[in-house]
């Protein structure tokens, strides 16, 4: 059967105690999963600690939003990769377009933290995503080639390691405007190509951008996309449970 993965990005949307009463009503509603569906909630750095035990117990995995590079360190405010690994996470996303965009991380920045994530254990998931006006001047492939390209160009992947990409349309991205599923379908083949001829692995490519209850099974029963990333609408309990049930 087709393995599909929904990853839930709570960003910065819910404070410690709405984190806590969301992973309780995610452990419970999802403690028995099928084994087709992969679940993964990346919730606050603040609050990370709190929802791991509730999370892994019902066998849902749990991952960083952003990581720094360096293992340890003066770097006030920072987390480090090593620090997520020693507190039990699985996977890291990295490169996502807030981060790129309003927190200008570049390509470099990217790469370093793949490398950091994979030195440690974990298992980075690499967004990548043009603008609106990339797209509107015909440069979205291009765009998107050069931020796998980055990430993996020349890379040791670990043996048994999936790769993970997001396709994050940075104009799809919290805006309630998602890419069409057709377009989003091309875009994943491109990437999936990509990949494969620079790490000989096929990657796992999720959808992320204005997914909701109302289009999610047009993402996930898509046999060319492996999933999806979601923001908003996994901070909600109702509105995750609608995603997740339309997988057919
Ligand atoms: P939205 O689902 O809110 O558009 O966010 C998508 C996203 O950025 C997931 O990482």
């Amino acid at each position: 059967m087709n393995k599909k993965y929904v990853f839930a990005n709570w960003k910065m949307y819910l404070d410690n105690d709405e984190s806590l009463s969301l992973a309780a009503e995610f452990a419970n509603e999802f403690k028995n999963l099928p084994e087709n569906i992969k679940m993964a909630v990346f919730p606050s750095a603040l609050s990370f600690l709190s929802v791991i035990k509730p999370l892994q117990d019902a066998q849902i995995s749990v991952g960083a939003q952003n990581v720094h590079w360096v293992e340890k360190g003066g770097y006030t405010g920072e987390v480090s990769a090593h620090m997520y690994k020693s507190a039990g996470a699985e996977y890291v996303l990295v490169g996502h377009s807030e981060r790129r965009h309003l927190f200008h991380e570049t390509n470099h920045q990217v790469r370093e933290k793949v490398e950091a994530i994979l030195s440690v254990g974990l298992t980075p998931v690499v967004c990548v995503g043009e603008t609106g006006k990339e797209r509107e001047e015909n440069k979205a492939e291009e765009v998107i080639e050069i931020q796998i390209k980055s990430a993996y160009h020349n890379i040791v992947w670990p043996e048994g390691r999936d790769i993970f990409v997001a396709y994050e349309p940075v104009w799809a991205v919290g805006t309630g405007t998602p890419c069409d599923p057709v377009e989003a379908e091309r875009m994943h083949n491109l990437i999936k190509k990509q990949v494969v001829a620079l790490t000989g692995i096929t990657p796992v490519i999720l959808y992320g951008g204005s997914v909701r209850p109302d289009n999610a099974q047009k993402y996930l029963n898509n046999p060319d996309i492996n999933g999806v990333l979601v923001g908003g609408a996994s901070a909600n309990f109702q509105h995750w449970k609608e995603i997740v049930e339309s997988i057919e």
